[in-house]
């Protein structure tokens, strides 16, 4: 699937770098050429020998070798790929991309390339939970970066959280979706899911019954066409796909800052379970019981409307934005007017009265509603009403 495909990989100096040279090793299994690329901090992790070796071609370093810049060979380098995967990205590479520096090897070939780059982060969860870390990530997707992972796990420093690389299996299933030549290749495409948890103290918080079924069925269905995916979960019980970009959040104000972030995109679908409200008066400390009985008074405050703020966004708004209306009375009624009200394209609405098993099933009914009107869709597993949903949007996106 990836047969002649030439890969330039950047490999950056984490503990990760060890399974770059599993990743050379598999891309080339599947028909890959691979050119290998190491920082001067990777080479304290592998050696120039073993990538050069998994890769049976040179490995690269030194950004003043001089038989190579005879041909300008960094340009060459950066120019001859389809596509450059920067594995593992270290926090220090990606705020080099974002700052456009050039003062090696990897960030000269970085600036340099006209090629799409798909970065793949691994790092201390610090560091990647880093306000600095949070900017540089928001602003490579939007100059078009392409990300996998990272995920949650444990760490090779004993810590454990988000910034664990995602496993090699994945990298080369997202590395073959660049390639896909599906209806929606070259497209990115926002998937926000799951439910969001808004908290009352430090230990509780209010939920919905949403398991991100519907939402993950969709992001992959989209990534099966060739999307490019950011998806964007609260949190849920379904695992999110592979092969798509995973942003975790968990409160609505988490989830609006995630989508904005993560734009623009061709296309945004609003699967998630969104909590209307958060609590305003949440405690900084557990609430306890009070010894005269009296209870906690809970107070209520809006939260943003993620679907209305992109749908009714001027410059930047995503060409189709869709939102999902799960209601548990009059549900065409209430979604025709939220077509309408935030500034959506298409509506998916379902009813997710508990006698119809919806929420947290396997099955979905959905009615799509658009200013052409209203399509009621057979009774189908949530996956092909994904596979329609993700259809549609390939048509509208052409
Ligand atoms: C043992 C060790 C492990 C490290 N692991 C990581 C890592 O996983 N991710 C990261 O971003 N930086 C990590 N660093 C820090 C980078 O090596 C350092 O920022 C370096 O300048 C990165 O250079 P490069 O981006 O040019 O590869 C590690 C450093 C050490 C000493």
């Amino acid at each position: 699937m990836l047969n002649g495909k030439h890969i330039l990989m950047i490999i950056g100096g984490g503990v990760a770098a060890t399974k770059a040279l599993d990743l050379i090793r598999r891309l080339r299994d599947r028909g890959a050429e691979v050119t290998p690329v190491l920082t001067p901090a990777a080479e304290h992790f592998v050696t120039p020998l073993s990538a050069s070796a998994l890769a049976a071609r040179k490995c690269y370093r030194d950004l003043f070798d001089l038989t190579d810049e005879a041909e300008m060979g960094h340009i060459q380098l950066s120019r001859a790929a389809d596509l450059v995967v920067v594995c593992p990205a270290t926090a220090d590479l990606l705020a080099k991309m974002v700052a456009g520096l050039a003062n090696d090897l990897a960030s000269t070939l970085l600036l340099a390339t006209d090629k799409k780059v798909l970065v793949v982060p691994a790092m201390n969860v610090r560091m990647w939970e880093h306000p600095a870390t949070r900017r540089n990530v928001e602003r490579l997707r939007s100059d078009g970066v392409l990300f996998a992972g990272p995920v949650d796990g444990p760490m090779a420093c004993g810590e454990y959280g988000p910034g664990r690389m995602v496993e090699v299996p994945q990298i080369v299933a997202t590395i073959a979706s660049v390639f896909d030549s599906g209806p929606l290749s070259g497209r990115h495409v926002l998937v926000t899911s799951g439910p969001t948890h808004e908290p009352i103290d430090p230990v509780r918080y209010i939920a919905n019954r949403s398991s991100g079924a519907q939402g993950t069925a969709i992001a992959a269905a989209l990534r099966d066409l060739g999307a490019s995916v950011t998806f964007v979960t609260g949190p849920a019980s379904v695992p999110p796909p592979s092969g798509v970009a995973v942003i975790r959040v968990e409160t609505a104000e988490e989830m609006l800052a995630a989508a904005q972030g993560a734009l623009p995109a061709d296309a945004a679908v609003f699967t998630a379970a969104v909590a209307d409200w958060q609590v305003a008066n949440r405690g900084e400390v557990k609430i306890k019981k009070q010894a005269d009985g009296s209870l906690p008074a809970l107070s209520f405050r809006e939260n943003p409307d993620i679907l209305a703020t992109v749908g009714q966004m001027g410059m930047g708004r995503p060409r189709l934005v869709v939102g999902f209306a799960a209601e548990t009375n009059d549900v065409i009624a209430h979604a025709t007017a939220k077509l309408a009200r935030k500034g959506a394209d298409w509506i998916v609405a379902n009813d997710v009265s508990p006698a119809t098993g919806i929420m947290g099933g396997t099955e979905n009914a959905v009615t799509l509603i658009s200013a052409d009107g209203q399509e009621p869709w057979p009774r189908l597993p949530k996956e092909e009403v994904a596979a329609r949903l993700a259809r549609r949007i390939a048509e509208a996106l052409k």
